[in-house]
C-alpha cells in the first residue's frame, strides 16, 4: 500500500525557475499512489514545456482557459471538484499575489478560487522578493483563510544570491503533502521516539553495540509527523535521513538517551521507545586505548537502567509504546514486558523470522494491550507497521483524554 493511494492531486505549476523540480515531484506523487493533474500558467510553460509534464502525469495539461476542448466540461470547475487537494509548487510572488487579492484572470488561479479541497503553497522567488512586506502580508492573509504554506529553503539561488527563497526539494514537498492529506490523528500532540542500537563505550575508539538499524523508530517518527505531531527523535544512530519536521536528538549510551527522554517527558503525550537499549554497560570506561598486553580481557558490566520501566512507574497522562524483540515465546513474553513495565501497547516482535526485525525493510509484529485481545499485524513494510502503531496509540491517547 502507497501513502497516496487513490489521492487526486492537482499541481498548480507557475513561472519559476524552480519548475524543473516540480517535474520530480509528479513523479514522486504518483511513485506514492497518487493521480496528478497539472495546470501551468503561460509563464511557465515557457521554462519547461507542458508536454513534459504530460509525460509525467500520465494526464493532459491544462494551460488556457479558452483552448477547444475534446469534450465538453467546465473545466476550471471540474477540475475543482476532482481535486482531493491543490498543490501549488513553485508559487510565484505574482501568483500568491493574485489569489491574495482575489484575481482569477487564468486557468490556475480560476481554479484555485472554485475549489473546496485544501491549498498548498510552495512559494519560491528572489529572497528580496520573499521578504517584501507585501509578499508576507500577502501569505499571512492566505494563511487567515486557511491556505497553507510550505516555508522556502535558505540557501543558494538561481539569480547568484544566497538566503530564503528556494523552492524546498520534492521530498519535503511530498511530505507536506501527505501531512495536508493525513487525517489529523496527532495535531497538537506531543510524541517521543526513541530509535536506534545504543553504544556503550568501553575506551575511546571501542564500544558494545546491537543490530539494531533504527529504521522502525525512524519510520514512526516520519507517521507520527505525518499524523500532524510535534516529533522529537532521540536517535542512537546518525545513519539515517531525518523525517521532516521532525526534530533530531542523537544520543550514544543507554544514560544519554535516558537523560535525553527524562528532559520532555513531562510535556510529552505519547512515548514509543523503538530503541534497542544496552541492558549492560562497562562499568570502567578507559581513558585511553586499551592495548593487547594481556592474554584475556575482562570487561565487568554494571546494568542500565530500563529507561522505559521508570517511565511506565512515573507516568501520569502519557500513553507509552514499548518494542519487544523476541526469539521465542512472543506472547508470554511479551505480555509479561507489557504489564512489568506498565505500557500501553507492547510491539512485539519475533526477530527470528525472516523479514521481521533488525536491518529489514519490513516487520512482524503482534501489538498487545493491557484491555484487549492481541492484534497480529500481516508482514508489511516498516512505515505501513509504524502507520498502524501510530494510529493505535492515538487511540489510546484519545481514550484517556475523554
Ligand atoms: N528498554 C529501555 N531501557 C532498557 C532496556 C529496554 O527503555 N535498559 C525498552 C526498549 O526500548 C523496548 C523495551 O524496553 O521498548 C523492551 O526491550 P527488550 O530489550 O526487548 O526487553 P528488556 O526489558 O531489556 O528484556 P530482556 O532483554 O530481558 O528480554
Amino acid at each position: 500500500m502507497n501513502r497516496l493511494d487513490g489521492k487526486h492531486i492537482l499541481l498548480g505549476v507557475t513561472g519559476g525557475i524552480s519548475v524543473y523540480k516540480a517535474l520530480d515531484l509528479v513523479r514522486k506523487l504518483r511513485k506514492e499512489g497518487a493521480q496528478v493533474r497539472v495546470i501551468m500558467t503561460q509563464n511557465a510553460t515557457r521554462i519547461v514545456s507542458a508536454l513534459a509534464f504530460r509525460e509525467l502525469s500520465g494526464e493532459p495539461v491544462y494551460v488556457d482557459m479558452w483552448a477547444e476542448v475534446t469534450h465538453w466540461n467546465v473545466e476550471h470547475i471540474a477540475l475543482a471538484n476532482w481535486a482531493d487537494l491543490f498543490l501549488i509548487a513553485p508559487a510565484t510572488a505574482n501568483c500568491i499575489g493574485k489569489i491574495a487579492g482575489g484575481i482569477a484572470d487564468d486557468m490556475l488561479t480560476t481554479t484555485v478560487m472554485a475549489t473546496q479541497a485544501p491549498v498548498l503553497l510552495a512559494p519560491a522567488m528572489n529572497t528580496n522578493m520573499f521578504a517584501n512586506p507585501i509578499v508576507q502580508e500577502n501569505l499571512e492573509r492566505l494563511r487567515r483563510h486557511g491556505y497553507r504554506i510550505i516555508e522556502p529553503d535558505a540557501g543558494e539561488m538561481a539569480c547568484g544570491t544566497c538566503g530564503k527563497g528556494r523552492l524546498p526539494e520534492p521530498a519535503r514537498i511530498l511530505f507536506a503533502v501527505e501531512q495536508a492529506l493525513s487525517e489529523h490523528l496527532l495535531a497538537g500532540a506531543r510524541v517521543v521516539v526513541t530509535a536506534g542500537g545504543t553504544r556503550e563505550p568501553i575506551d575511546p575508539v571501542r564500544f558494545i553495540g546491537n543490530r539494531s538499524s533504527g529504521k522502525m523508530g525512524y519510520a514512526l517518527a516520519r507517521a507520527a509527523a505525518r499524523q500532524g505531531a510535534k516529533v522529537t527523535l532521540v536517535s542512537a544512530t546518525d545513519k539515517l535521513e531525518v523525517p521532516p519536521e521532525v526534530e533530531i536528538v542523537y544520543v550514544t549510551s543507554a544514560l544519554e538517551m535516558k537523560a535525553a527522554v527524562d528532559a520532555v517527558f513531562a510535556d510529552t503525550d505519547i512515548v514509543i521507545k523503538a530503541a534497542a537499549v544496552a541492558d549492560y554497560r562497562p562499568d570502567l570506561v578507559a581513558d585511553q586505548k586499551i592495548k593487547k598486553s594481556q592474554e584475556q580481557l575482562q570487561l565487568t558490566l554494571t546494568k542500565n537502567p530500563d529507561i522505559l520501566y521508570e517511565l511506565g512507574q512515573r507516568k501520569t497522562h502519557q500513553v507509552l509504546v514499548g518494542f519487544a524483540a523476541e526469539t521465542q515465546n512472543l506472547i508470554a513474553h511479551g505480555t509479561e514486558k507489557l504489564q512489568r513495565k506498565n505500557l500501553d501497547i507492547l510491539v512485539a516482535n519475533d526477530v527470528s523470522q525472516p523479514g521481521a526485525g533488525f536491518n529489514t525493510e519490513t516487520n512482524i509484529v503482534t501489538l498487545l494491550y493491557p484491555d484487549r485481545e492481541p492484534e497480529a499485524l500481516a508482514r508489511m513494510d516498516k512505515q505501513e507497521v509504524a502507520e498502524r502503531i501510530v494510529r493505535r496509540a492515538a487511540e489510546c491517547r484519545s481514550r484517556l483524554h475523554k
